[in-house]
């Protein structure tokens, strides 16, 4: 199989036009001839079935890729028009809508991302053997100065955030800013699992505060005197590294002293993350009393222990280069029920 398809021109698979040239100086009589041609003639069937599978595989196909995926507004943005199979070289045209684009290269790219870039592109890359067109669709879902408002008391209301993890978690930070009047018990971040409703929760005790559970068990940190800004907003940070079970708890870009728990736990990947809601069982069991009212912005999490400058940047509303599981630039959200999301007033 593997010889045969070497034998084929690819450029013959896709555009299926021209016929195979003949071999010159085979050296056999007509009878011999003949016979051959009965052979091939009985192996046709077979060798286009064949064709027919390599003309799929060797088609060549165009796919874009943007960088980054969904930008904030004012970023550089690349389009890459990618050709894979096929002969080049290509000659690329970009339109958007039906508008032709400056550009003729593979790259398409946008020096300052704007409200009116968003909508879909078109690349169409020809080569003399054919043309393949490929399409995108540019958005942002950037949540830059928006904030979840939770504006009362429920046992169904909730934001589902669709995250996804391949492996087990053996460090995390989740750093969100939240508003509220609200005095006691309320979850601010609920990361269940099939095996453990409170694999990773961040809760609000009392006034000041705060539990951190890891695997079902939790720690207290006591914020007296740290959660008091002008705006009124509060920044919290969580990390907790398996290896020695560290947990450290920052308020306002302030840490508190560290506690351990669960060493050498892993959090297990497969979660349903809540917002506004405690889970007392994987994706569910909502409880009323336990239920967030108030506003949420600035939602991260990331798979290592931020590191002391991180938290303080973050707590300050820059942004961090780390590459984060969850990003609020771009954030895999799902409202349910009473919840809206709108631009921050401060
Ligand atoms: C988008 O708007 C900016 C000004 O706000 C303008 O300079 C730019 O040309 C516009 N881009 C498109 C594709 O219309
Ligand atoms: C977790 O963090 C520790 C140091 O804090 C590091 O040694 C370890 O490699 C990290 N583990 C993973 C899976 O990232
Ligand atoms: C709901 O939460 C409250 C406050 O934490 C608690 O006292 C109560 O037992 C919970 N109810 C259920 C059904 O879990």
């Amino acid at each position: 199989m593997f010889e045969m398809h070497r034998q084929i021109d690819p450029r013959l698979c896709f555009l299926g036009t021209s016929a195979p040239r003949p071999r010159r100086g085979s050296g056999l009589s007509f009878g011999q001839r003949v016979k051959k041609m009965e052979r091939m003639l009985l192996w046709l069937p077979v060798l286009a079935g064949f064709l027919g599978i390599v003309s799929l595989a060797g088609l060549p196909e165009a796919r874009i890729r943007a960088h980054p995926s969904h930008p904030s507004p004012g970023a550089e943005v690349e389009l890459i028009c990618e050709v894979s199979g096929g002969h080049g070289p290509w000659e690329f045209l970009w339109e958007k809508e039906d508008v032709l684009q400056r550009s003729m290269d593979s790259v398409f790219f946008i020096p300052s991302f704007g409200k009116n870039d968003t909508g879909t592109y078109t690349c169409t890359a020809t080569s003399p053997t054919g043309r393949v067109i490929a399409e995108y669709h540019l958005e942002t879902t950037n949540l830059k100065w928006l904030a979840f408002i939770f504006p009362r008391k429920s046992k169904d209301s909730a934001v589902l955030v669709n995250m996804e993890l391949d492996e087990p978690l053996r460090n995390f930070s989740v750093c969100l800013r939240y508003f509220t009047e609200q005095i006691k018990s309320y979850a601010l971040f609920s990361y269940a699992t099939r095996g453990q409703d409170n694999d990773i929760l961040l809760y609000k005790n009392r006034l000041q505060n705060y539990r951190l559970y890891v695997g079902g068990e939790f720690v207290s940190f006591s914020a007296q005197g740290k959660e008091s800004t002008s705006q009124g907003w509060i920044h919290v940070c969580a990390s907790w590294e398996s290896s020695t079970g560290i947990a450290e708890l920052w308020v306002n870009g302030m840490p508190l002293p560290r506690k351990a728990l669960q060493a050498d736990y892993a959090v297990s990947p497969e979660a349903a993350v809540v917002l506004g809601q405690e889970q007392d069982s994987y994706g569910g069991r909502y409880n009323a009393s336990q239920a967030f009212v108030g506003e949420v912005t600035d939602v991260y999490m990331w798979d290592f222990r931020l590191a002391p400058d991180e938290v303080r940047s973050i707590s300050g509303g820059w942004d961090i280069r780390s590459p984060a599981l969850l990003d609020w630039r771009n954030f895999p959200y799902e409202m349910i029920g009473h919840v809206f999301l709108k631009p921050r007033l401060s």
